[in-house]
């Protein structure tokens, strides 16, 4: 169903990028943006920025840019209408929802429809467990007898699956949703007799995105079933991707990130009991080994990662797997054994917090050294295994992308292994040196378009040589188009009668007859689309302003404007210095006409080159008189251009 222009402006003008990307990064203000690790690209240093003023977010390092709803899109996967009803319901702005028909819920999107039918499931186990016979003393005596309380399984929306067979599924058939959905979605499972529950006399663990909708669900078994397993999970599907989701993340994101500190843990009950306890900076990789995605996933709120695994030799085992992939993103991994006989789970219920915060923080180990230690005592005497071990660490070490840690662990390891540091900075430095290498003859074969990257200098600086003349220039008067196309100018010009004549102007409306009398035309598809939309803007008597712009339907439109209006500006200084706000016509008028000449001689020395080109091959002399008066006529352009822009600079 469409949503109405007028909503779709007001919800995105409501919507303040600062505290739309700020549920997903951490952003800290410097100078007049705020900027944070971009989510969408590795990186260590920040070069995601969002600019409050103009409500867009840019990255430096990938190029993503855009509004509040593009930046949806792109990190929740949101469709566009998606997005504006989140934006909806964050800004409390009603949307005028009628009534729908048919056909509407036909068209409505797979994912919002599988979001949709994840909330009625999730519905229907809370309010079996809680208000069914079958759910209070199975389910919930559960729960209770675990040392759950009433607080945490409300607030993890904890459930009840039925024992009966078809139960839930009967139930949402019932409801109007679709034998086909339900199987897709994988709360129902076709069999031959039909299509049957997945979930059968389980306690439900909703599982959440980062926005806290309901992507799947874990249900556990109660009984000692052997042939069944302990855990059964939703199948993936467009909602849920199993190697993107941490359990508890919804829960858990602002405490990570005040605490600067992730806790991991394997199981949904482990989760549970941090969260009991009071201790809520914990998420659960789900008791599979960690993937990069979900390591990503954790870095935008912290770069501080505990492993608190259980004490027996699967717990440290499990501990070891994908350590080095979180290093390699330059988090610090602290690892946590507890006592052989415990897990998270029993241990926060035989303890007190502050007993259990106390074990954290006294035996919490630095990776390198936990490792070093662990596989130092499986070597001891065994010099053969002695020097696998050492090839082991520095394997480690050298995945570290500080250089300064690097050498800290070099230290530290040379101590525990009681080796010279000099022989394991050696071992460290061939594996660097192959990893560099390896990664040169990937690096030289990265091509870079023009087109589609960001506007870092350096980059373009090096394919200068094949852009079409006046690339910049022509960049340079969309920006000014947008930032300023408003601003009123005076024009002075003398007429046919020798007057002169004196006109305010809009600075679109200068740039846009200026270049089509003298037919001129940009060369870029986009700039010639912005181009575009301002003449035609212009004879309806109105000028579009950036936000315009920015939130355009045309992908190709939106992110060039928020490209380039991300990047500073030299006029921007007047905003910041109000003593130059007297001169600020002058400055603007003789900013836009230099320019406008800068970018016609560009293209005229273009134009010269292409006919001295065709002269050189032209042997017919009457061709030849005919291009060497073209080139002279096109001198005259440029000497008459140069004198403007002589006077323009001068001034
Ligand atoms: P655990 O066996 O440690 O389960 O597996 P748990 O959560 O601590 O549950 P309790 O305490 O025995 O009741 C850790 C995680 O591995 C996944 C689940 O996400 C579980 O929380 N798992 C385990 C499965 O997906 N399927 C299984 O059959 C077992
Ligand atoms: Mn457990």
């Amino acid at each position: 169903m469409a949503i109405p222009r007028e909503t779709v402006e007001q919800i995105l003008q409501a919507a303040h990028i600062e505290e739309v990307v700020g549920e997903f990064v951490t952003l800290k203000k410097r100078g007049s943006n705020m900027w944070g690790n971009c989510p969408f690209h590795n990186e260590k240093t920040p070069s995601f920025s969002v600019n409050p003023a103009r409500n867009i977010f840019k990255c430096f390092g990938c190029g993503k840019a855009g509004d509040s709803a593009k930046f949806l899109m792109e990190h929740e996967h949101f469709s566009y209408p998606e997005a504006l009803r989140y934006l909806a319901k964050k800004y409390n702005i009603k949307i005028e929802e009628k009534e729908q028909t048919a056909e509407e819920i036909m068209q409505q999107s797979i994912r919002e429809k599988m979001f949709n039918i994840n909330e009625f499931a999730d519905k229907y186990f809370v309010d079996t467990l809680w208000n069914t016979d079958e759910g209070k003393t199975i389910g919930l005596q559960y729960f209770r007898e675990r040392g759950y309380f009433d607080p945490i399984i409300q607030k993890f929306h904890l459930g009840y699956s039925p024992a009966q067979w078809d139960a839930f599924t009967e139930h949402a058939k019932k409801n109007g949703y679709s034998d086909e959905l339900l199987e897709q979605i994988g709360l129902s499972i076709k069999g031959q007799k039909g299509l049957y529950d997945r979930y059968h006399g389980r306690v439900m663990f909703p599982i959440h995105s980062l926005t806290g909708r309901v992507i799947g669900f874990g249900g556990r078994i109660l009984t000692n079933d052997k042939k069944s397993p302990k855990y059964q999970n939703s199948p993936e599907s467009e909602i849920y991707d199993k190697k993107q989701t941490l359990y508890g993340i919804y829960f858990a994101k602002n405490a990570i990130a005040r605490q600067d500190e992730c806790i991991l843990v394997e199981g949904y009950f482990d989760v549970l009991r941090m969260h009991q306890i009071g201790i809520e900076n914990v998420v659960a990789s789900s008791g599979t080994s960690l993937t990069m995605e979900q390591i990503r996933l954790v870095k935008r709120y912290t770069k501080n990662i505990t492993m608190l695994y259980d004490g027996d030799a699967a717990g440290i085992h499990a501990a070891l797997r994908g350590t080095d992939m979180i290093l390699s993103e330059g988090m610090n991994v602290r690892v946590v054994v507890l006592p052989p006989e415990h897990d998270p789970d029993t241990f926060g219920k035989e303890f007190s917090v502050d007993y259990v915060s106390n074990y954290l923080k006294d035996n919490a180990k630095d990776f390198v050294r936990f490792k070093t230690e662990l596989l130092l005592k499986d070597a001891q005497n065994d010099p053969i295994k002695r020097g696998q071990v050492i090839r082991d660490i520095v394997e480690t070490i050298s995945v570290i992308p500080d250089s300064i840690f690097r050498i800290t662990y070099v230290k530290e390891c040379s101590r525990l292994l009681d080796m010279p540091e000099q022989t394991l900075t050696n071992e460290l430095n061939k594996i660097l040196r192959a990893k560099l290498k390896k990664s040169l003859g990937v690096d030289e074969n990265v091509v870079t378009e023009p087109e589609t990257t960001t506007t870092m200098p350096k980059q373009e600086e090096t394919i200068e040589d094949q852009l079409p003349a006046g690339y910049y220039q022509e960049r340079e008067l969309v920006k000014l188009l947008l930032l300023y196309g408003s601003k009123l100018i005076t024009d002075e010009r003398i007429d046919e009668d020798g007057q002169k004549i004196s006109e305010q102007v809009t600075v679109a409306q200068f740039i846009i007859d200026d270049l089509k009398n003298d037919g001129f035309v940009f060369t870029n598809a986009v700039n010639r689309k912005v181009f575009d939309i301002f003449d035609r803007a212009i004879d309806e008597g109105r000028i579009p302003d950036d936000s315009f712009f920015v939130s355009h339907e045309d992908e190709t439109i939106a992110q060039l404007a928020a490209d380039l209006l991300s990047s500073p500006y030299k006029l921007d200084q007047w905003e910041k210095y109000g003593i130059f706000v007297k001169r600020e016509e002058d400055v603007l008028k003789a900013t836009m006409l230099s320019s406008i000449y800068r970018y016609k001689d560009l293209i005229i020395e273009d134009r010269r080159k292409a006919v001295e080109e065709e002269l050189k091959t032209t042997t017919d002399s009457d061709d030849q008189l005919i291009l060497m008066k073209r080139m002279k006529d096109l001198d005259d352009i440029r000497k008459q251009i140069n004198k403007e822009l002589g006077i323009v600079i001068a001034k």
